[in-house]
């Protein structure tokens, strides 16, 4: 028996219960994990809620969580690039984040394929906090928009978990970089972090303050906040520029009319989905590869501002509702 979340009905953080589960021993192919931290992404808010972009009812009962770094106990049967003792993470499975959840557990039986190494220098902490933000970050980064010297990258709610990687990621890259916070407290840890400016853009108006600080417009905007943020944004982009929609923080997206990007000056518009980015086992790898690297040479910072038991699963869930958190999230089993 291990100790899990489950879920059996969408709802408020209570829905989530800490129950018992028997976990099978692993199949050939799998490996069994015991769980030393657990990453809390946004994701799992919105599979918690339901009415995620998924078309049809997810299965219930489920556990939530994608991502969560630990010790392998047992293989199974063809496994041989992993033994009993290896220090393992992994972020999500073959498909879409909110589709194949169950990391808020003890324990989790994972295919293989899904497993990395962790590095020596990479905590498990570290590694649960960051490599799904930091992902999504790699996918935006080098697919989406690689940002040039020079360049000016907007990027809101600039202290959240995807952003304040995005936001030393950028400033690496050698482009400047102007931030949104929701509080003064949050604006500091941007700003700490690398952000040229922040703006306060629930008390100020962003795209006034993005044209007085750059003229033309930035050259990209990286937007995880969705429907409060994304339709203003397409007035902070310089023409030719790119808005990035990755997330929903405050709600969906609505819907655009295309025509809209010519009369914006030619911008490109886009959506990343991570799961895509990392699909492959050998992508995931030399994504969590060079990922790694950044953080052990200590160019990009993860920042852990809290931790609670697995247990306490629902306050997490509620101060992740709240907007209070800056950085990353974890549950420690
Ligand atoms: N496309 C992908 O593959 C992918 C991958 C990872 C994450 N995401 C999405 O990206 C978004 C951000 O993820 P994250 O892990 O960085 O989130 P997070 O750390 O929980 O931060 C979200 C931030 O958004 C701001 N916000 C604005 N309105 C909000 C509201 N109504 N409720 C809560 N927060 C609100 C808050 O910052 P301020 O107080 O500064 O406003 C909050 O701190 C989420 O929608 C997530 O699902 C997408």
């Amino acid at each position: 028996m291990v100790k899990a979340i489950r879920i059996h009905q969408h709802g408020e953080p209570e829905v989530m219960q800490y129950i018992d589960i028997e976990l099978p021993p692993p199949a050939p192919g799998e490996v069994l994990v015991r769980h030393t931290a657990i990453g809390i992404n946004f994701s799992d808010i919105n599979v918690r809620r339901g009415g995620f972009y998924y078309p049809e009812p997810m299965k219930m009962p489920l556990t939530p969580g994608n991502e969560a770094a630990g010790v392998v106990e047992a293989v199974g049967e063809g496994v041989d690039d992993f033994k009993p003792g290896d220090r393992v993470g992994y972020v999500g499975m073959f498909g879409p984040f909110y589709h194949f959840t169950g990391a808020y557990a003890q324990k989790r039986i994972v295919p293989a394929g899904r497993l990395v190494h962790l590095p020596e220098n990479i905590s498990d902490r570290q590694a649960a906090a960051s490599m799904l933000k930091g992902m999504t970050a790699a996918s935006i980064i080098e697919h989406m928009y690689p940002p040039k010297k020079g360049d000016t990258i907007l990027i809101h709610a600039a202290a959240a978990g995807v952003s304040l990687l995005l936001v030393q990621w950028v400033k690496h890259l050698g482009a400047n970089v102007i931030g949104t916070a929701g509080s003064q407290a949050k604006a500091d840890v941007a700003t700490a972090h690398g952000c040229d400016h922040v703006i306060l853009y629930r008390e100020t108006d962003f795209v006034a303050e993005v044209k007085r600080l750059t003229g033309a417009g930035v050259h990209a905007v990286y937007d995880g906040v969705g429907k409060d943020t994304f339709v203003k944004s397409m007035d902070c982009v310089r023409p030719f520029g790119k808005l990035v929609n990755y997330g929903n923080a405050s709600g969906h997206v609505p819907p655009i009319d295309l025509l809209a990007c010519a009369a914006k000056g030619s911008l490109s518009v886009c959506r990343p989905a991570v799961s895509f980015q990392i699909s492959k086992t050998e992508d995931l790898r030399r994504n969590c590869a060079h990922f790694f690297d950044l953080v052990g040479r200590g160019v990009i910072k993860v920042e852990i501002s809290k931790t609670y038991p697995l247990s306490e699963a629902v306050q997490a869930h509620r101060d992740v509702e709240a907007g209070k958190a800056t950085g990353s999230l974890l549950l420690i089993p």
